[in-house]
């Protein structure tokens, strides 16, 4: 595995493997890598000649220094995963060196003014900065992503629109622990008794789903506030029902579209997010 810790070195690598005509599959992430990331390393591996990731704990997208001081970070470890992956080229940068040209600000009307977008202001446009420079960077065919972070892939694929970089973007499933919460960096904050509890968020969301054929879209709004009003550990920051893709709030599903219920919740002082799909 190549580690690159320099844009310059990046891009000569990747002219080198572009004059043979090999396709690329880039994984952007922030390290703290878990089965989840794996599970999205193994997809790019498949699918693609050269397996490039990106270790990069983006200061612009985090609204909460707290939180982004917080993160946590071992590169040694990272490193380790990516080549037991079969990772062929690491990028590793430092904040300098991203942000040698300046951040500009990205625009998302609609899409970025509920959920995230909305309790974050200034997130996505931190999110959009980096990716988009590493997708013009790696020159990759593929960019993949997870679904735990669903706003985001709607964002990322406005993003390219509106900057005319082709790539294909690539969705991939939640992976979960085996009671069923969703992987996420953030985990490893958990207190033992908040990871015992945190499963129920997914719990609380399947129950709901199950009830799909019996409870309007609005009933189900109520029922998943409720289950979480029961349990006092947890403080509900969200929960909407949107359009699989415009991402607005919805009372009925829209013909031809799909319905997410989307989920942001404080646990222990950890912030923890999950979607479930209705339709
Ligand atoms: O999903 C993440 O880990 C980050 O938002 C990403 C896409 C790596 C950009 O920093």
């Amino acid at each position: 595995m190549k580690i690159c810790r320099t844009i310059e070195e990046l891009t000569s690598t990747i002219e080198e493997i572009k004059q043979e005509n090999k396709t690329i599959g880039l994984v952007p992430t922030m390290g703290a890598l878990h089965e989840g990331h794996k599970s999205l390393f193994r997809k790019a591996r498949e699918e693609n000649d050269v397996f490039i990731s990106s270790v990069f704990v983006n200061p612009i997208q985090f609204n909460n220094k707290e939180d982004f001081e917080k993160y946590p970070r071992d590169e040694q470890k990272d490193l380790n995963i990516l080549e037991e992956c079969g990772c062929d080229i690491a990028f590793v940068p430092t904040a300098d060196e991203i942000y040698k040209q300046e951040p500009k600000e990205f625009h998302f009307g609609a899409l970025e003014q509920v959920m995230e977008g909305k309790q974050r202001p200034g997130h996505f446009s931190g999110v959009a900065n980096i990716v988009s420079r590493l997708f013009l960077w790696t020159k990759a065919d593929r960019g993949y992503f997870g679904e735990k972070d669903y706003q985001q892939i709607a964002i990322i694929k406005e993003m390219i629109r509106q900057e005319n970089i082709n790539i294909e973007i690539v969705s991939c499933p939640i992976y979960r622990d085996e009671d069923g919460l969703a992987t996420s960096s953030r985990n490893q904050r958990l207190s033992p008794e908040a990871r015992k509890i945190a499963p129920k968020i997914h719990q609380i969301l399947e129950k709901s789903y199950l009830q799909r054929n019996s409870l309007s879209l609005s009933q189900i709004k109520r029922f998943v506030e409720d289950e979480f009003e029961k349990i006092k550990d947890f403080e509900l920051e969200y929960f909407l029902i949107v359009d699989d893709t415009t991402l607005q709030p919805i009372h009925t599903k829209n013909p031809g579209h799909g319905v997410v219920g989307c989920v942001a919740v404080w646990l222990d002082g950890v912030r923890l997010i999950d979607i479930q799909r209705y339709y």
